[in-house]
């Protein structure tokens, strides 16, 4: 039965972690203990690691961790068809988040099925879609320009706390209606949120941005305008207006969302611009071709996942698993399938176009995906304007940590 947004109850399905906790159907031969986000080969190299995979483990296996077990695929065409037949590949219950649960919220859309997820998708897209981020260009080039002239004449910066971080978090508060003096806290939320080491900071983090989102909502409820927040705290979906959990929960998943991913996916990208100085002449030199630049290097560079849960038995390329079973799409290792992108961890601007994983596909492919590219676009048109040739600051250490979304921590660079 479809879950209601509305009064969300916290879900009891059984979530198997270790080696204790294997189903008996699954084949001892598929069995792995890989450590996919947590090894040391994984922490060394995270998309080589990834792209390696192909070689070195079935297309499906059963990989065993602490923090939950689950079915890995490795394939591009295994990912679209899990991806596009939710039906079979649940999203409810699929979102690792731990809330509290006697004040349980659902995470909006991401933990909705299709049709119901659709009512979600319909108050926001326009603002997301191809069109409705064109608008937004000009402001994001006048973020980017702001903060390159705090450093591009020192010589020298921190990537990401210099621009990785700050510029998506100025685009996202401009979108949300929110206020630019919050930029710095936002930064420091999300890092606490999603890379914490202790659980402790984790939740501190979440009550902080929790607190603050909710006042924020009320004063958007009080005050409508043209923000996000807003648009989500005054919608009626079929003449019904949200409640406060749909609107908090939708909100919230935002955030969680939006952010993280474009600093890491910008991290790896700028990281691999300052080791290889000959493919940012090539791209300085191809002006015309920066979509499919963009393109590719969020192909090679994409950093999180898609996990989904079992609605039903199902076999796959022989594989049987069953309902109640957890998968995840190893989206960064599907996009180095050979056999999708020939020659795959080459960086190749030519490449035949072809649908990448890194945004996922289906009825949840991301809601920001277009945003996030124009972002990746206009940051790295800014940034060459300024700062044509750069490298790592020697005997920089890059350091990646555990988690569900790869980037390094820090990118010292100079020029
Ligand atoms: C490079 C940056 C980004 C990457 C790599 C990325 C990646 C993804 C992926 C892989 C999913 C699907 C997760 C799943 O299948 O379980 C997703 C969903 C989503 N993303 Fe993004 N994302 C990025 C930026 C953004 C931004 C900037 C926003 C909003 C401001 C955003 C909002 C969302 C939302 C709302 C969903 C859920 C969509 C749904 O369930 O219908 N993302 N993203």
């Amino acid at each position: 039965m479809a879950i209601d947004a509305a009064n969300p109850v916290p879900p009891n399905f059984t979530r198997c972690a270790g080696a204790d906790q294997i189903p008996p159907h699954v084949p001892p031969e598929l069995v792995r203990s890989v450590g996919l986000t947590t090894g040391a080969e994984f922490l060394a190299a995270p998309h080589a690691y990834k792209a390696g995979l192909h070689h070195t483990q079935p297309p499906i296996f059963y990989d065993v961790s602490p923090h939950g077990n689950a079915w890995q695929l490795l394939r591009h065409d295994d990912a679209l068809f899990a991806l596009r037949h939710p039906e079979i590949f649940t999203n409810e219950g699929a979102t690792p988040f731990p809330r509290d649960p006697d004040d349980y919220f659902y995470f909006i859309p991401i933990e909705i099925d299709p049709p119901h997820h659709r009512k979600y998708r319909n108050i926001v897209d326009p603002l997301f879609s191809p069109h409705g981020v064109m608008k937004l260009e000009a402001q994001i080039r006048e973020r980017a320009k702001g903060l390159l002239d705090d450093f591009a004449g020192d010589g020298a910066c921190e990537f990401t706390t210099a621009y990785g971080r700050p510029l998506p978090v100025c685009v996202f508060l401009d979108i949300m209606g929110l206020p630019q003096d919050m930029r710095d806290t936002f930064v420091e939320w999300a890092v606490d949120l999603l890379h914490a080491p202790d659980r402790e900071t984790m939740a501190r983090a979440m009550a902080s941005i929790t607190a603050y989102l909710k006042s924020a909502i009320a004063e958007k409820t009080a005050h409508p305008d043209e923000g996000v927040v807003s648009r989500i705290a005054h919608a009626a979906p079929d003449g019904v207006p949200l409640s406060e959990k749909e609107i908090f929960g939708f909100v919230c998943f935002l955030f969680i969302a939006g952010l993280d991913t474009v600093f890491a996916t910008m991290n790896n990208i700028w990281l691999w611009l300052a080791q290889n100085p000959a493919r940012v002449e090539e791209i300085i030199a191809r002006p015309g071709d920066i979509n499919a630049i963009v393109e590719e290097l969020l192909r090679a560079w994409s950093v999180t996942f898609s996990g989904r849960m079992l609605a039903q038995d199902y076999t796959m390329r022989g594989v049987e698993m069953k309902a109640g079973d957890r998968i995840t799409c190893v989206l960064p290792a599907c996009n180095f399938d050979p056999e999708a992108f020939p020659n795959p961890t080459a960086i190749d601007f030519d490449r035949p176009r072809k649908t990448i994983l890194a945004f996922t596909v289906g009825a949840h492919s991301c809601m920001g995906a277009h945003l996030a590219r124009l972002e990746i676009k206009v940051g790295l048109e800014e940034w060459l304007k300024r700062i044509p040739r750069f490298a790592v600051r020697p005997g920089a250490h890059i350091e990646y940590r555990p988690g569900g979304v790869v980037g390094p921590e820090f990118v010292p660079l100079m020029w």
